[in-house]
């Protein structure tokens, strides 16, 4: 802990051992990258009002949702092309919510199956979808994560459309990777990365090989808009309630009349984020949607959030706003990339452990007191 004590350090050491054309995928935003500066400025906004004198105290940060206890409010967000930006995250990152007892979000364009990704995460592993087109597609998917065991459906709502993403385009990221002069010279300069590509493979699309011909993968971007995007509509959303019997999460909701509109057709929660800036970069800091969403839904179901998040008081920012769960992306990835299969745990502590000390420092014994510690204005 004392060599990475934040995930600023670990995001350091990660970029020095993932190759360059992985690391533009996962560091990137889209546009000119304001979107990702107003998430991380806007949570540095956020300010706490301690109450003190208040003795012994051990703050505890276990919290319900959905039925199931979890040590933390904090979750690991659904990532695409986990296996490029390092390889076997997957099952790294299932591992990782098994240890700590968090929820691990499977992303539709990961690169585990939810055949291998589900039963590895213990009753943690959630499933992400980006909505198909294909009605018999989708069917099978979610019956596919359902017996994978992957408990709560997180339905993506805010890629209607592939986004720009200038940076990715000219790294020319490609899955399977495309081994040419180019990657070659990057990986070389990277041999923990090399090293650990030669213990679990190319990375591959495991969880859609069944729909898809490999060739036409070669693009994530152009095969999430034809296949996968543009798709969801509130209709949509009833009929994705018909079909998933456990909890229904709509993801990258900033408007609170959307946030209404999902409640009343049935969603569970809805998570404000603006996909960690990488999909409309005139979004504000993701943050600043939480607190009207709060106010218009909150009282009927969770508010879930993400989008920017790097420390332990940033979680506490965002619960003290009222959000019930916190989800992190690239921090997650960062702990990989630095520190291996291990480092995913290592970023957890960072976080849970900052979250803590917050709580102390502030005198909540339990996260819901934090919301009562908020500055005002
Ligand atoms: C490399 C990368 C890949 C992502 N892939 C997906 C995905 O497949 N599905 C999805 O819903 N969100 C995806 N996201 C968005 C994350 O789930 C989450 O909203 C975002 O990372 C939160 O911001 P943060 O990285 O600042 O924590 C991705 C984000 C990153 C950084």
């Amino acid at each position: 802990m004392d060599r990475f004590p934040s995930i600023t350090d670990l995001e350091a050491r990660a970029c020095r051992r993932i190759p360059r054309f992985a690391w533009e995928y996962l560091a990137s935003g889209t546009g000119a990258e304001h979107a990702l500066e107003r998430n991380l400025k806007a949570l540095s906004e956020v300010t706490l009002q301690s109450q003190l004198l208040k003795g012994v105290f051990e703050p505890t940060t276990a919290v319900d949702l959905f039925g199931v206890s979890y040590a933390a409010p904090i979750g690991i967000a659904p990532i695409g092309l986990t296996g490029l930006i390092w390889p076997g995250a997957d099952a790294a990152l299932a591992a990782t919510a098994v240890a700590n007892q968090i929820p691990y979000v499977l992303s539709t364009v990961a690169t585990a199956a939810p055949e291998t990704a589900g039963p590895a995460a213990r009753g943690m592993g959630w499933f992400q979808l980006y909505p198909p087109r294909d009605h018999d597609m989708r069917a099978d998917m979610l019956k596919r994560a359902a017996t994978a065991g992957l408990t709560t459906l997180v339905v993506t709502a805010d890629v209607p459309a592939p986004s720009r993403r200038e940076r990715q385009r000219k790294a020319q990221i490609r899955v399977p990777p495309v081994i040419g002069p180019r990657l070659v010279a990057q990986s070389i300069v990277r041999p923990a990365w090399s090293a650990s590509v030669l213990k679990h493979g190319m990375p591959r699309f495991r969880g859609l090989e069944k729909y898809v011909d490999l060739a036409t993968m070669r693009n994530t971007a152009g095969f999430v808009g034809a296949n996968l995007g543009g798709t969801l509509s509130f209709d949509y959303l009833s009929q994705l309630r018909a079909l998933w019997s456990g909890p229904l999460v709509v993801k990258g909701i900033v408007d609170p009349d959307d946030a209404q509109r999902c409640v009343d057709h049935g969603a569970d929660a809805v998570q404000v984020s603006n996909h960690g800036g990488r999909q409309m970069d005139g979004s504000a800091g993701a943050i600043t949607y939480l607190e009207p969403i709060v106010q218009r839904i909150g009282s009927q179901v969770p508010v879930l959030f993400d989008s920017g998040v790097r420390s332990g008081l940033d979680v506490a920012r965002a619960l003290a706003l009222g959000a019930s769960f916190v989800f992190c992306g690239r921090a997650f990835m960062f702990g990989l990339g630095a520190l291996g299969d291990d480092g995913a745990s290592h970023a957890y502590e960072v976080l849970v452990d900052g979250l803590r000390n917050v709580m102390s420092q502030t005198g909540c014994a339990t996260v819901s007191e934090l919301p009562g510690r908020l500055m005002a204005g």
